[in-house]
């Protein structure tokens, strides 16, 4: 599969690729791997021989610029050129990093990733949005930049915390309740194989993902229209993650956003009674919270701060049906009022 944007610009991704197959990439070069200490002691060996390794410290709390420099001095000595090629190897907190340290290092260097969990194999790892956070906002800081490449193993998936692999799931749930109902079918009557990793159903649900979001990414990479759909369940989800303090994964937070939009989309005639109990009983099955305590009207008030700092107006995305989604402006003060009874 093929990202192929209206400039000419391509990422190129594999489904069923292996760590290994980063070399390819290189040529003659040598190759620059960020990834963090965990993924490291999992997955070093099947580095390509002579890499050099970069080692990022783990948390959403240390994606920030100061790793970032730490990460850039590193690679000033390793002696790390234009011509080098930075892979990320991990989950979406490597990826995110690596994306934005391969879009500053010396104005730029050729980059491709190789995620780890299945938060970036089916989100994080394409799109071409690179960042960090910044004084508790998140991706404050960032670059929109394809890579080259991203390899998708799925294999690498048994070794993942089954908290992790549901936090991810989240995000194959909102592809599917965006843009392909038969991929909700599908994830109803898969799900036990998916938690048991079954390397045929992984490969299928991550590929049935990306080929959504390569589709929305093409149209609107800068996120003018279309990509916004692609927010499903986050305004509200970034706002759990940071009033609990990441008690929540990104997954997880988003698990509850989704919950929350499929209420608001049935509150508005946009979603069926029935269609709402689908939702809220995949979510509950795939392990994540349908509910959080944390009162609707605090969340509102950290995605307006949120959205404001950001200089965008609130653009919500609800359900229309399963499988179909559309973005409406709204005030917080309308959806306040909204939620006042589907909260
Ligand atoms: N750029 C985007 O479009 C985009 C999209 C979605 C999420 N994100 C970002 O991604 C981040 C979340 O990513 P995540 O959920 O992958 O979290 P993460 O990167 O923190 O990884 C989760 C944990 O799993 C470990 N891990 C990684 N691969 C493993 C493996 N194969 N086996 C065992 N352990 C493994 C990691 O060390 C880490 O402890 C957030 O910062 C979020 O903002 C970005």
């Amino acid at each position: 599969m093929t990202i192929a944007l209206p400039d000419g610009r391509r990422s190129e991704i594999a489904i069923g690729g292996r760590i290994r197959d980063i070399g390819k990439y290189a040529g003659e070069k040598r190759v620059f791997i960020l990834t963090n200490p965990e993924v490291f002691e999992l997955y070093g060996d099947a580095f390509p021989a002579g890499a050099a390794v970069v080692l990022l410290p783990p948390g959403e709390k240390n994606k920030t610029l100061d790793t970032v420099s730490a990460a850039v001095s590193r690679l000033i000595e390793e002696g790390a050129d234009r011509e080098s090629l930075i892979a990320g190897v991990g989950g979406g907190i490597v990826c995110d990093m690596t994306g934005f340290i391969a879009s500053i290092y010396m104005r730029g260097v050729r980059f491709g990733f190789v995620p780890t969990t299945l938060m970036a194999q089916v989100d994080a790892s394409v799109g071409g949005k690179n960042g960090v956070n910044h004084e508790g906002y998140k991706n404050m800081i960032g670059v929109f930049n394809q890579p080259d490449f991203v390899l998708c193993d799925t294999e690498t998936l048994r070794t993942l915390p089954e908290r992790e692999l549901k936090s991810g799931l989240a995000e194959v749930v909102k592809s599917a309740l965006i843009a392909d109902a038969a991929l909700f079918e599908y994830l109803e009557n898969r799900l036990g194989d998916i938690l048991e990793r079954s390397k045929e159903v992984l490969d299928f649900i991550v590929e049935r993902s990306l080929r959504i979001k390569a589709k929305i990414v093409e149209a609107d990479e800068r996120e003018a229209g279309e990509r916004r759909k692609l927010n499903l369940g986050h305004t509200l989800g970034h706002a759990i993650e940071k009033l609990s303090d990441n008690a929540f994964l990104h997954g997880e937070a988003v698990g509850a956003g989704l919950a929350l939009a499929a209420r608001l989309s049935n509150r508005l005639g946009l979603l069926a009674d029935g269609e709402l109990s689908r939702i809220l009983r995949l979510l509950t099955a795939a392990g994540l919270p349908v509910a959080v305590p944390i009162e609707i009207a605090l969340l509102l008030e950290a995605a307006e701060k949120d959205k404001k700092k950001q200089g965008d107006s609130l653009h919500f995305v609800l359900n229309k049906g399963i499988g179909d989604s559309i973005v409406k402006k709204m005030s917080c003060g309308e959806l306040r009022a909204l939620f006042g009874d589907a909260g």
